[in-house]
């Protein structure tokens, strides 16, 4: 049986939709992929980088004829007024994720009945004001029976997903989960990441994923428990100066990223849990790995933001409880997953096949402004 073909919408012609040569992210060219569907709009005031992805898209022989009605939009509200069936809000969070009129797009689209996939970080509005803001946005999906999912693309990771086999099949809690997120500086970066103003920093812009992972794996975290400490540009020692970064010239010191950012916590269910992140490499290529160890269970996600990512375990349970083994995912696409997912729910109106909702996304928020405010105290 021939399925529906469904509208779509994108705020944002930017890299998360439409990529750059450099990233690995691009959400139109999955969604095209996956298919039955067209694109009847493309947001963004920037109009010269949306006429030149609108061109790139008519020019592909397979998917071109997604876009012949696509037009060009400046504002969400024309799109809103367009009524697509889907839409996906992929802007930096200094103009959405706020109950301020215009910037409360997630809930003027699921208001109108319209699915929506949302970029994280889901706000820049402190976590106190953001929570009356969520609970109107669960009301809103729940009286329109709309589908809202939220971009962890990691939970949908090959290797995410035997992580939580494997924990499940060996039993017991986890006594440690431990995380390094290397953010590589000086080529191909956002401008937006370098103002806090803008991006709420890197812990609420970039290792959020991580932070996710941490709750998504383990379990929420005691927040009472947490401890951050931050290396910053104005460190008195000169430890932070970067001397490759382009985007700051303009950023007044008090705005600029913290360079090394560390963290530790206890978990609700007892387990420790900390997070490294670092500005510090060059090039393009983030390093990032994630230990997680379980009384006689070790297993260690190298690398999920390659094409390529391993999952090194060493188990008790094993042939030889000294060995490491490694699975390889190759080509593992944890983007087209969680989009064939979202396509799946909004097809058959199942929020429950969507493993990150706006609600659980808004915890891990919480957990990332909780990490950032503690090391800014101490700055
Ligand atoms: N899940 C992931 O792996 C991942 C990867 C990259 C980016 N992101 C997220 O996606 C969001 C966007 O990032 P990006 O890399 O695409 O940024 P980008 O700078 O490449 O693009 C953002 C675009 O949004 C446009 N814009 C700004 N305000 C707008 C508005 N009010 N309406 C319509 N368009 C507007 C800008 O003109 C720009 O073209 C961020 O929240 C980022 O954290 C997620």
């Amino acid at each position: 049986m021939s399925q529906a073909v469904l509208k779509i919408g994108f705020v944002g012609a930017g890299a998360i939709h439409f990529g750059r040569p450099e990233v690995p992210w691009a959400h139109a060219s999955r969604i095209e992929k996956i298919g039955g569907l067209e694109v009847v709009g493309i947001v963004d005031p920037d109009t010269c980088r949306s006429d030149e992805v609108l061109k790139e898209r008519l020019a592909s022989r397979d998917y071109g004829h997604m876009y012949t009605n696509c037009r060009l939009l400046t504002d969400y509200r024309e799109l809103l007024a367009m009524k697509p069936d889907v839409v996906f809000i992929g802007i930096p969070p200094a103009f959405r994720g706020s109950p301020k009129s215009g910037k409360n797009l997630e809930l003027e689209f699921t208001r109108a009945g319209i699915h929506a996939f949302v970029e994280k970080p889901l706000s820049l509005v402190p976590p106190e004001e953001f929570s009356p803001y969520v609970s109107s946005i669960a009301e809103a999906c729940q009286t329109n029976d709309v589908v809202l999912s939220v971009g962890y693309m990691f939970r949908y990771h090959a290797a995410v997903l035997k992580m939580k086999e494997l924990i499940a099949q060996h039993g017991g809690k986890v006594m440690a989960f431990n995380a390094r997120y290397y953010f590589a500086y000086t080529e191909g970066v956002n401008k937006y990441w370098f103002n806090t103003e803008f991006s709420g920093g890197p812990i609420v812009e970039q290792a959020t994923h991580f932070c996710d992972l941490a709750r998504y794996i383990v379990g929420d975290v005691d927040m009472t428990s947490l401890h951050t400490i931050m290396l910053n540009d104005s460190d008195e020692g000169g430890a932070g100066k970067l001397r490759h970064v382009t985007a700051e010239d303009e950023i007044p010191s008090d705005k600029r990223i913290p360079r090394v950012t560390l963290s530790h916590w206890k978990f609700v269910n007892g387990g420790l849990g900390t997070l490294m992140h670092s500005v510090t490499l060059p090039g393009s290529r983030y390093q990032a790995t994630i230990d997680v160890q379980l009384d006689g269970l070790q297993l260690s996600l190298i690398d999920p933001y390659e094409p390529t990512s391993i999952l090194r375990v060493r188990n008790i349970e094993g042939p030889d409880p000294n060995k490491d083994q490694d699975f390889v995912f190759e080509n593992d696409d944890t983007y087209l997953r969680e989009l064939d997912t979202f396509m799946k729910a909004v097809r058959q109106r199942k929020q429950l096949l969507i493993k990150s909702s706006y609600e659980d996304a808004a915890k891990t928020y919480e957990l990332t402004w909780a990490i950032r405010r503690q090391g800014e105290v101490k700055k």
